[in-house]
């Protein structure tokens, strides 16, 4: 393999510039040749290939958002966008691919390879940590730790106000960054999609807090969550308890942007290496992950079908801390 390709696609997440950057700086070390692919498949079906070498990625560890752009694309689910984009690398000489993004991104680099034959190796580049086969996802730290940054700020508001907050967090149909930020902005109850929590267990909870004189609360709501959204479960609380002042806060978008964390920087610079070396060796079809401080690579087949399970003694430790 002579000129590979790297690419970000779906959701950005903080990091992915650093994992870009170590893909462009592994492929220079191990003399390869590599393009950054713009606008993930969008911009392989339109040939919008750029030169990189080690200069282009200078200055860019510590960025968020992705230099490569982003895209989720309708017309690489298409074997005519298929073809088109084949026929673009071919043209192109590009032989491997390096793929940084979340399941509708290796599942696109799967059927890809199975009619093509363009060997990808992914990492694991989204902020939801929803992936089967690495402990961390790219980008999950740097959202936890905003989600978070947020909270704590809410809870000031609150505190001063005697108020009942919700705050939604991000995460599609995952709770891992709701979690987190439950146990440690000191959150009286997590909702995720994952566990399910009737809105009448949340009511008989902040009814038996609000009896022990606690003042304040806030509720991390996951995206997703199975009984409605945010806004559904803090009106249905209100009707049932009247006395509490409810407010809303969606934290949104801020999660997805702003500087890497450290954990980030360290987790996309491993996996961007491990991902070409996984390339140079004849993988295909894996995601580069670390298991237990391991470096492993798992089938995509695995990653997107696999489901990976959510620690519930973290639900019972919110349990115990907002008693
Ligand atoms: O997958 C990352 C993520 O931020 C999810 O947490 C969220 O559900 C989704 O992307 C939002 O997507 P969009 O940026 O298209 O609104």
């Amino acid at each position: 393999m002579k000129r590979i390709g790297v690419f970000t696609s779906g959701g950005d997440a903080p990091g992915m510039n650093a994992c870009v950057r170590a893909v462009v700086r592994a492929a220079v070390y191990h003399g390869l040749e590599v393009y950054g692919i713009m606008r993930g498949y969008s911009g392989m079906i339109k040939g919008e290939f750029v030169r990189m070498d080690s200069a282009s990625v200078a200055n860019t560890v510590q960025r968020g958002g992705t230099i490569l752009k982003s895209a989720r694309s309708q017309k690489f689910m298409t074997k005519e966008g298929r073809q088109q984009a084949f026929d673009q690398l071919v043209n192109n000489g590009i032989e491997g691919l390096v793929a940084i993004g979340g399941n509708g991104t290796f599942t696109g680099a799967t059927i890809f390879e199975q009619e093509f034959g363009i060997p990808t190796v992914g990492a694991p580049g989204t902020i939801d940590n929803d992936l089967y086969g690495t402990d961390y996802t790219i980008g999950y730290d740097t959202a936890v730790n905003t989600a978070l940054e947020a909270i704590d700020k809410i809870r000031d508001t609150a505190d001063s106000h005697d108020r009942c907050f919700f705050v939604e967090v991000m995460g599609r149909d995952s709770g891992y960054i709701a979690i987190p930020c439950a146990i440690g902005g000191g959150a009286e109850i997590v909702m995720v999609p994952e566990t399910a929590m009737s809105v009448e267990a949340v009511i008989e909870n902040l009814q038996n807090s609000y009896t022990r004189h606690k003042t304040s609360f806030i509720v991390v709501v996951a995206e997703g969550e199975e009984e409605g959204n945010v806004h559904h479960v803090a009106r249905r609380v209100k009707e049932a308890l009247p006395q509490l002042d409810t407010r809303v806060t969606i934290v949104g978008h801020i999660q997805r942007g702003g500087s890497p964390t450290a954990a980030d920087r360290l987790l996309a610079s491993q996996l961007g290496i491990a991902a070409v070396e996984g390339l140079m060796n004849g993988m295909k079809n894996v995601m580069a992950g670390i298991v237990d401080r391991k470096l492993m690579y798992t089938p995509f087949d695995d990653t997107i079908h696999k489901r990976k399970v959510i620690n519930q003694s973290f639900m019972r430790m919110v349990e115990i801390l907002s008693v």
